[in-house]
């Protein structure tokens, strides 16, 4: 079982990093193999609409994002946190979610055998965490084509300093039964397929 979390914000260990984390901290409590990507570590640029992943089953750019095709293909959850920036998400989580076009086949069905699990995990400045609302409803559609089945969407607002996230002890508590409970479903459903 593995869970894949990033994290686009370019703050280093900030409120998005620490909250993506706490998910795969409680997967990985519940038996799950998991790792922890920043995209902003990452070295990739934006897609330049080639449509080479058409024909291909990958991009025509040849960075970072090939290596991460394949860990997607492999996960069975995601995590994917973004900061909200002018209520949207930041920029480098803009660039990486447009490569994710080769996910896609040509008529817009998805390649992902998987259908992992996904969590969003959004980080705001803003107190009111239901202000952005229709926009993070959105990416369960954008993420629905894609293949993936998103389960809950976790919005920490008031995160202005790096470590304001750790004050809001619920929703760490939420984040870490979140990713427990994307492990252990998982698991429970891999059991029943082995008991067949
Ligand atoms: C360029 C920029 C734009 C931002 N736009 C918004 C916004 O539209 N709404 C909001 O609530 N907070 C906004 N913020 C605040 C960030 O969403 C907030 O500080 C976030 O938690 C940062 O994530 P981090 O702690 O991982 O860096 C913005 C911050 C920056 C730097």
């Amino acid at each position: 079982m593995k869970v894949i979390g990033f994290s686009g914000s370019p703050r280093k260990d900030a409120n998005t990093d620490r909250l993506v984390r706490q998910v795969l901290a409680g997967a990985r409590e519940a038996g799950a193999e998991t790792k922890f990507i920043r995209i902003a570590d990452l070295k990739i640029s934006g897609c330049t609409s080639c449509y080479h992943c058409k024909t291909h089953y990958t991009c025509s750019i040849k960075d970072d994002m090939q290596a991460i095709y394949a860990v997607i293909h492999g996960a069975d959850a995601c995590v994917i946190g973004s900061p909200v920036y002018m209520g949207q998400v930041s920029g480098q989580t803009k660039i990486f979610w447009d490569r994710l076009l080769p996910l896609f086949n040509a008529d817009f069905s998805t390649r992902l055998k998987k259908h992992p699990a996904l969590v969003m995990v959004f980080t705001q400045g803003q107190t009111d965490t239901g202000m952005f609302k229709p926009y993070m409803e959105n990416t369960k559609q954008v993420f629905g084509f894609m293949g993936f089945k998103t389960r809950e969407i976790i919005v920490a607002g008031a995160m202005m300093e790096k470590a304001d996230v750790d004050k809001q002890k619920d929703l760490m508590a939420r984040a870490k039964e979140t990713g427990a409970g994307l492990a252990e479903a998982e698991l429970t459903a891999k059991a029943f397929k082995t008991d067949k």
